[in-house]
């Protein structure tokens, strides 16, 4: 199986090792789906404490988000520091923020430890003031920051910049090679006798008995093991609870050549929301922002916004070498969500939300998980348990559900086009059949027809023209032409028609 996408990110060339699809029924102590950088780092995480884990993965390892990402390894957390006050008390915050400083140095520690060249360095971090915010609200940020004990400070200008803006400077953050880092864990899970398969995708999940879960695959072989750990970015084994708690979001990226070499390489992002985020990849620049809720697009282009936006910004980018997107999941309370899974099922384990800082989250995880595993007492467990109430987030977790409720007019709108003839090449639009919308992807020779109804709840999905996919404004599933599921929530591929 291989995932079609249509633009390329800064890191995709890399080579990571192959591995071949599941050939007979398996049973293992536990089982990890997804073959990103959480699901790979609580796989080398447990088979370094002894463990015997099989971890699976729908496509190639690497091949979702973390092929994607830009990869700032921060502790300025997602959401600024004063709004994440009004949402939590300080000490929530400070544990939070501590979680991520620290998995800065899992990290690092793994990259020494495992002698891994992943061009990791660190660096400082630079939050500068955006259109939205001033100079009170820029110092208001480093008290509120400075009370939840981040250790950052004031500068007057932030370096690179064209205009002299102030930012907060966080030092100490860090920068690497996801897919680079990931192929040195990869290589150490295997040397443990940690087992891969890629190319296998978990179509359905059962309860066997009390003790054992049942993964089935799209080979129809099954997968038996006593621990569950869901690492595919937005959880497929969980129906409503998490997905009604985090949002999809698409964010775009950018690589330009930079017209000279940049003697002091740092991190930047602005306050603005969506916020913009930069970092240096060899001779380029690499930008990302302009996020908004999958499947529902405005028809501006969005590379076309941030490359305007870069240019303005910075007067050293030369041409554009790669564009692209992907996707991200907002928790309602801006925490990710890492931990038992919630409701009475036992031994199954979820991490998921990380939003923008899903690398440190990913080493979070390796420690939380493996840790409830073992039932060894964890200092972060309690704050990212995903089983907490939504009190804290309570107007966002009202207004993204209202959001989705809406979603679900879809099913009486009408259709994109009257008739095929005005679908171009290489492009896809709903058409209304009776009750319910039919998915048209116009291909080189002809129409793929699919129902445009979600396998997840059921919402509409839409097409996304720069990936050439079907994505479901509801929960974020996404499907490539042929209608088949890329992304989750959904287990399963859109119906035939
Ligand atoms: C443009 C962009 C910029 C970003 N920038 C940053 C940043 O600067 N810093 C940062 O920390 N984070 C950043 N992030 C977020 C970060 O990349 C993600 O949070 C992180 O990569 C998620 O890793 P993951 O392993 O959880 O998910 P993924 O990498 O998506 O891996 C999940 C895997 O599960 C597999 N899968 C799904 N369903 C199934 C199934 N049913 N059966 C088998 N396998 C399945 C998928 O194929 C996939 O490979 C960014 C994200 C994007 C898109
Ligand atoms: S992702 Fe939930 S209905 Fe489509």
């Amino acid at each position: 199986m291989s995932i079609k996408d249509r633009t390329e990110s800064v890191w995709q060339d890399i080579n990571l090792p192959h591995f071949d699809s599941i050939k007979n029924n398996q049973k293992t102590e536990t089982c990890i789906i997804g073959g990103g950088i959480t699901g790979i780092s609580v796989a080398y995480e447990m088979a370094r404490r002894g463990h015997k884990v099989v971890l699976v993965e729908a496509f190639r390892i690497g091949s979702g988000q973390t092929g994607r990402t830009t990869a700032h390894l921060t502790c300025q957390l997602e959401e600024q520091f004063k709004e994440l006050k009004k949402i939590h008390d300080e000490k929530t915050v400070s544990i939070f923020y501590d979680a991520h400083r620290s998995a800065i140095d899992i990290l690092e520690e793994n990259v020494k430890n495992l002698k891994i060249d992943c061009d990791f360095k660190r660096l400082d971090g630079y939050l500068f003031q955006g259109e939205n915010f001033d100079r009170n609200k820029m110092l208001d940020e480093l008290e509120s920051a400075r009370s939840c004990g981040a250790q950052l400070e004031w500068v007057d200008r932030t370096p690179l910049l064209n205009e002299t803006l102030p930012a907060l400077r966080f030092e100490n953050q860090a920068q690497f090679n996801p897919l680079k880092y990931i192929r040195g864990l990869v290589v150490a899970f295997t040397e443990l006798g940690g087992i891969i398969f890629e190319g296998t995708h978990i179509k359905d999940i059962r309860q066997e008995d009390r003790e054992n879960w049942l993964l089935l695959t799209d080979s129809d072989h099954h997968i038996q093991a006593k621990n569950l750990i869901v690492a595919t970015n937005t959880p497929v084994n969980n129906r409503f609870h998490i997905h009604t708690r985090q949002f999809a979001y698409r964010t775009y990226a950018m690589a330009f050549k930079v017209s000279e070499p940049i003697k002091e390489s740092c991190l930047l992002w602005d306050t603005e929301d969506p916020y913009h985020y930069i970092r240096f990849v060899d001779d380029t620049l690499v930008v990302g922002g302009e996020d908004h809720r999958t499947g529902q697009g405005s028809s501006a282009d969005p590379f076309l916004k941030l490359e305007e936006w870069v240019r303005k910004k910075f007067n050293f980018v030369n041409e554009v070498v790669y564009r692209w997107s992907g996707q991200v999941f907002e928790p309602m309370d801006q925490i990710g969500f890492i931990g038992k899974n919630p409701g009475l099922e036992k031994n199954v384990y979820i991490s998921t939300g990380e939003s923008g800082i899903g690398m440190t989250s990913a080493a979070i995880a390796s420690k939380i998980i493996p840790d409830l595993i073992e039932e060894t007492e964890n200092p972060w467990s309690r704050v990212f348990d995903p089983s907490r109430p939504p009190v804290n987030g309570i107007k966002d977790f009202v207004m993204e559900n209202l959001n989705v409720a809406r979603q679900y007019t879809d099913w009486v709108t009408p259709s994109d086009v009257k008739s095929l003839d005005e679908i171009p090449l290489d492009t896809g639009s709903l058409i209304r059949e009776g009750v319910s919308k039919t998915c048209f992807y116009h291909d080189a020779d002809h129409f793929e027809k699919k129902s445009a109804v979600c396998t997840h709840l059921g919402g509409i999905v839409h097409w996304n023209d720069i990936e050439k996919t079907w994505d479901c404004p509801c929960h974020g599933s996404r499907f490539n032409t042929k209608g088949k599921v890329i992304e989750g929530p959904a287990l399963s591929d859109l119906m035939e028609k």
